[in-house]
């Protein structure tokens, strides 16, 4: 028995020097010292044993118990601290390593031209107001005194969405005018900016959708100076104090009377060149004196109360603000040009 003993104290001792892993050290710990291990059934047969042999091998039994004890407790805090040392190996950080910057986003050149301008008349005390692009013919045309049969209403130029023509994509930010004037009572100062759309060729100047802002202000004795002073800070604000407008005569149905605005060429003060094609001046809107019939149609006494209205073009102000010479690459989204700003 003596033999077995020392036996198996050699072999555990020997397999505990091998093992690798607390999977592998708990298996061993099972196999000498569990329940049906092989120091335990050494113990079980203590019974046969003679009363004076009993205590001594009794003895010698709990010392080879505890030198194993002893040695599975030591080897596995050596396991443990080995494996923390791989561990922290393998998860080793180098701070030194330059870091991944992540691509930046950028803020379209259309939607800095429009901060710009909305800024403009927000500081002037406009209210900023959105309406459906999705509009009825009504408020695009017959409410703003362009009735049917009148040469804007063509199929040529509107996309209509119903069969009876009823409903169209809006070819113009004015039918903002009507929806404002309908649920608001003057005075009125209101830049509605948004999408509109017109049968056009793509090209490097024109596109079927691209983007108009409305300004419209009704009040009691607003006059075409309010219209001139409005619009000369707008572009004053935009294009720096020295820059030099022109107010021509034009003709709009909702408007009376009605005028286009034109921007000195800022490349050539007015001399002619290709950016101004020859003209020395760049149009820039849309504007005039609010209908009398617009007023009273949407329930606004023109004896009492008068107004002014302009649309701009977004694409051309953002073109001319960053000198984009193709109208194409606004709506392209080429990372490449988008980086830009
Ligand atoms: N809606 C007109 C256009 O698209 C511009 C305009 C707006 C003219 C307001 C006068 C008043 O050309």
């Amino acid at each position: 028995m003596k033999q077995q003993l020392e036996t198996i104290r050699a072999s555990a001792l020997e397999a505990l020097s091998q093992v690798a892993s607390a999977e592998e050290l708990e298996a061993l710990r099972v196999r000498v010292l569990g329940k049906k291990g092989e120091l335990t059934a050494v113990l079980k047969m203590m019974g046969g044993l003679s009363a004076e042999e009993r205590p001594v091998m009794g003895q010698l039994a709990n010392s080879v118990r505890a030198e194993i004890e002893q040695h599975l407790e030591s080897r596995k805090a050596e396991l443990k601290a080995r494996m923390l040392e791989a561990k922290l190996k393998a998860e080793a950080l180098d701070v030194t390593v330059p870091g991944t910057k992540p691509k930046q986003g950028h803020r379209h050149p259309m939607n800095i031209a429009l901060d710009e301008v909305k800024d403009v008349f927000v500081g002037m005390g406009f209210d900023i107001v959105d309406g459906p692009e999705v509009e009825l013919s009504d408020y695009n045309f017959t409410k703003l005194n362009t009735p049917e049969g009148h040469p804007a209403r063509d199929h040529s130029d509107t996309f209509y969405l119903t069969e009876d023509d009823s409903v169209l994509l809006r070819t113009q930010t004015s039918p903002m005018q009507i929806r404002v004037m309908e649920t608001r009572k003057p005075p009125i100062r209101i830049f509605a900016p948004g999408r509109v759309y017109r049968k056009d060729e793509v090209d490097a100047t024109h596109s079927p959708m691209f983007h108009q802002m409305e300004g419209l202000v009704v009040d009691k004795g607003i006059t075409m100076t309010d219209l001139k002073g409005c619009l000369e800070q707008m572009v004053k604000a935009l294009y720096g104090a020295d820059a030099v407008v022109r107010f021509r005569p034009h003709h709009f149905p909702f408007t009376e009377p009605s005028c286009e605005v034109d921007v000195q060429c800022f490349e050539c003060h007015g001399a002619g060149c290709r950016t101004c094609k020859g003209e020395g001046w760049i149009e820039l809107l849309g504007a005039g004196m609010v209908h009398p019939k617009v007023l009273a149609g949407c329930g606004i006494d023109p004896d009492e109360y008068s107004g002014f209205a302009f649309g701009v073009g977004l694409e051309r102000m953002a073109m001319r603000r960053f000198a984009i010479s193709d109208m194409r690459l606004i709506f392209e989204n080429d990372v490449r040009f988008l980086e830009q700003f």
